[in-house]
């Protein structure tokens, strides 16, 4: 059944009040103009509403003009959100629609204004009475406390309870997928974690635009270079272009120690057509001569005028602190995040770009790890993946084998020594397993 909205036609005119506000949303719906009523809403839960609202391109009023069509309240009681109502009056009040959260909620979700329909609607159940007119209706509940008589045993409340429960449900799941959506949208930033994502949440940033407008938020040389580089560096890499970086770093590690060890690790080791970033491991014969490794590849790099980015992080490794027995996300060795500029020239085939991109270069993410030469074997099993399959390949060491494998070394509980290994393969022998080659790896 449908009740037929009440919308005046907007007059097309410039807004004083509006044009001193920066409108960072495409308004889409210009004959339909919200207000949320704060009243039991409250006023972040609000904010939040008014914000999602006007990224899904709806007008969302800050106060209650006549130029508003939609007045939408969490209020279940109809009598005191009237009263309310008429007292801050504008004009136009009968016109209005006066309408319930689930008005809103479905509007949200289909992304476009819904047709009013009854049950939408907070009814005037008390119109005003006429000039001159002192009686008053005997029936309402009264807003005051002290004018109520609430028991315990009071089934109306549950129901109302039920009412306000089912409502707020709505609302909770349009605002945690909104901030689903938001976190996913902020940790895609090279640089920004589930941490600094939460906190722009909670200030109400909701968009790239609203982080970059905001004067307080401080961003870091890596988020900075996360959004300069954004469109590139959340395009997938290509072999083809995985192949390329492989030569400049190798030429680049050649200038130096022409006797260097370099590897290529990460999904493309095991085979991927396309991977979010490059890995390479790279390390000297010579135990030792690894310490200057990173930061004189580094240097050759910026020469070279590719280095966009570098975020080099100094060996914390320490062999007196083996084994390790809580799990750490990173391991100890140098490394090296790097943002690199490649040429469309240097990749058979072109670069993997943006359809009409012509700049003839992209940004792409390279790490670099760097071990010590006797740690190689266990690095570059770490470091080849999948996630899954490591997990997989510890988990069955310690549980299986009673040994502790991380990116760093392989530990014997039973016989408490360190097991040596040259290659994965020695790795895969003291573990009892058969070997399971790279591009079997993809778990
Ligand atoms: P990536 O995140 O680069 O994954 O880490 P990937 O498999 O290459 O896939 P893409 O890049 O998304 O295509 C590569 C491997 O390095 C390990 C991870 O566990 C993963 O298996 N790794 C990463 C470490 O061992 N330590 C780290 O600090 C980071
Ligand atoms: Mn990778």
């Amino acid at each position: 059944m449908f009740h037929a909205p009440i919308v005046p036609r907007v007059r097309k005119r410039s807004r004083p009040a509006e044009a001193d506000v920066p409108r960072r949303e495409e308004v889409k719906f210009e004959d339909v103009r919200l207000y949320l009523v704060e009243r039991k809403m409250g006023r972040s839960r609000r904010s939040f509403l008014t914000q999602l609202a006007r990224s899904k391109g709806f007008i969302v009023e800050d106060v209650l003009s006549d130029e508003v069509t939609h007045v939408v309240s969490e209020d279940s009681h109809a009598s005191s959100l009237w009263k309310w109502l008429k007292e801050c009056a504008p004009k136009n009040l009968k016109t209005v629609n006066v309408l319930d959260i689930s008005w809103f909620t479905d509007s949200m979700r289909e992304g476009r204004p819904v047709a009013v329909e009854t049950r939408h609607l907070i009814q005037d159940n008390f119109p005003t009475l006429p000039e001159g007119s002192t009686s008053t209706p005997v029936t309402t509940v009264s807003q005051y406390a002290c004018q109520r008589r609430t028991t315990t045993e009071n089934h109306n409340k549950i129901f109302t309870e039920v009412l306000q429960c089912g409502r707020s449900f709505e609302v909770e799941k349009l605002l945690s997928d909104e901030r689903y959506q938001t976190l996913k949208l902020f940790t895609s930033v090279f640089g920004v974690g589930p941490k600094t994502a939460e906190k722009w949440y909670r200030r109400g940033l909701r968009s790239f635009t609203d982080i970059l407008a905001d004067r307080s938020v401080h961003l870091n040389r890596m988020q900075q270079n996360g959004f300069l580089h954004y469109g590139d560096i959340t395009r997938a890499v290509s072999k083809a272009e995985a192949r390329s970086l492989r030569t400049i770093i190798d030429e680049a590690v050649r200038a130096i120690t022409p006797a260097a060890i370099l590897a290529l690790t990460g999904g493309f080791r095991r085979g991927k057509e396309f991977g979010h970033d490059v890995d390479f491991i790279v390390t000297t014969p010579e135990l030792g001569k690894e310490k200057s490794l990173l930061p004189n590849i580094i240097n050759g790099l910026k020469k070279q005028g590719i280095l966009l980015f570098c975020d080099y992080q100094a060996s914390t490794f320490d062999m007196a602190k083996l084994p390790s027995y809580r799990f750490e996300a990173m391991d100890h060795f140098a490394k090296c995040f790097l943002i690199l500029r490649l040429e469309a020239s240097q990749v058979e085939g072109g670069l993997h770009s943006a359809d009409g991109d012509s700049r003839g270069w992209r940004a792409v993410r390279v790490d670099l790890v760097s071990p010590p030469v006797d740690r190689y074997a266990f690095a570059l099993l770490g470091w080849t993946g999948s996630r899954q399959f490591e997990r997989d390949l510890r988990r069955f060491a310690r549980v299986k084998q009673q040994m502790i494998l991380d990116n760093h070394c392989l530990y014997d509980k039973t016989k408490k020594e360190f097991l040596a290994a040259t290659t994965e393969k020695d790795i895969f022998a003291h573990l009892g397993l058969e070997y399971i080659e790279p591009w079997q790896r993809n778990a």
